[in-house]
């Protein structure tokens, strides 16, 4: 072989930036039964907007337009609530309700958004693998479907999308809990690299709170990267008879390296009945229309709890 052969650089892989978002929208909601017997959780409101409808407004904020979501068996109203409805419009044009009938359609003009069902909920690892024919080798963001992040300017997603953009590996978000709600999530154990970065060294799924390692909770938003699927494949059923994406991950952590990103922002779980009545106050109170009197009320109601439990 000739020397020059030898020498002559091999083309660099190209980089590709994240442009397609994953929201898996499966799961059976068993923590918010009746409500979700026939209702996907996904679309229980906030106030007057399903918590699925905020994750895709964080997707398009973060300049993502192509989605695919997780869906399954009685979760058809998703794909209609993102639809065009005819009749719906039609009676809103003529009943002269201009603005709701903008607001409709932008629901419907919101992003690029494709469907597909995962045919038996066997955890999340589980839905997320049915995306790795539509994210065909490209760098993808996960935002679960019950899971609402706010943050004070940049959304969670984007957030994320800036670290990869320089780091080029997978990136989960994490949150502090305490230590006593630790249960509830997929815990890391991270070697801290500054204040909001760790290399992810282990995770554990919703460990007790003596087992878990420390208080950072993943916190439903992930850049993953296509070696991810071959992870899952390897995966086995974990907790709860699942193939939990965090044994995906911990797996991967061993052989790759795996970042975890302590946002800026906050979580609200859905899913679970005491947050989500805490988030639908604390969206309540900020809201234009309504924020004011409503505050007034928990003042109210506050004042007369402060009294009774004095009495
Ligand atoms: P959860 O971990 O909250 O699971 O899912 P779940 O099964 O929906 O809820 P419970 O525990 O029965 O109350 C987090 C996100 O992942 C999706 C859910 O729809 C939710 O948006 N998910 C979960 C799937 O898409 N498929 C699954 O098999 C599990």
């Amino acid at each position: 072989m000739n020397d020059a052969a030898v020498l002559r650089p091999g083309k660099l892989p190209e980089f590709l930036p994240v442009a397609k978002a994953v929201i898996p929208a499966a799961g059976l909601g068993t923590r918010f039964l009746p409500a979700t017997k026939v209702q996907p959780k996904e679309m229980l409101p906030i106030i007057d907007t399903p918590t699925i409808q905020f994750v895709v407004q964080e997707v398009v904020d973060a300049g993502i337009t192509d989605i695919l979501i997780i869906t399954g068996k009685g979760k058809r109203s998703i794909e209609d609530h993102f639809d065009r409805s005819w009749e719906l419009e039609e009676a809103l044009a003529k009943n002269g309700h201009a603005d709701l009938l903008q607001q409709m359609r932008d629901i419907s003009n919101m992003a690029n958004i494709h469907y597909i069902r995962q045919k038996e909920f066997v955890g999340l690892g589980d839905a997320i693998y049915y995306s790795k024919q539509h994210v065909a080798g490209e760098p993808f963001a996960v935002l679960l479907g019950d899971t609402i992040v706010d943050t004070p300017g940049v959304t969670a997603t984007r957030q994320l999308m800036d670290f990869y953009q320089v780091w080029r590996c997978p990136v989960i978000a994490v949150e502090e809990v305490p230590r006593d709600k630790v249960s509830r999530y997929g815990v890391i154990q991270g070697k801290q690299i500054d204040d909001r970065t760790y290399i992810v060294e282990d995770l554990i799924e919703k460990p007790t709170p003596e087992e878990a390692p420390s208080t950072l909770a993943i916190g439903g938003r992930y850049v993953l990267t296509p070696s991810i699927f071959e992870f899952i494949e390897r995966t086995p059923k974990g907790k709860g008879g699942e193939i939990q994406i965090t044994d995906a991950l911990r797996m991967l952590c061993k052989q790759e390296r795996l970042y975890a990103y302590r946002f800026d922002g906050k979580r609200h779980d859905i899913g679970n009945r005491l947050d989500y009545m805490k988030s639908s106050v604390e969206f309540a109170i900020r809201r234009k229309d309504i924020g004011e009197e409503f505050r007034e009320f928990i003042l109210e109601l506050a004042e007369t709890l402060r009294k009774e439990a004095s009495s």
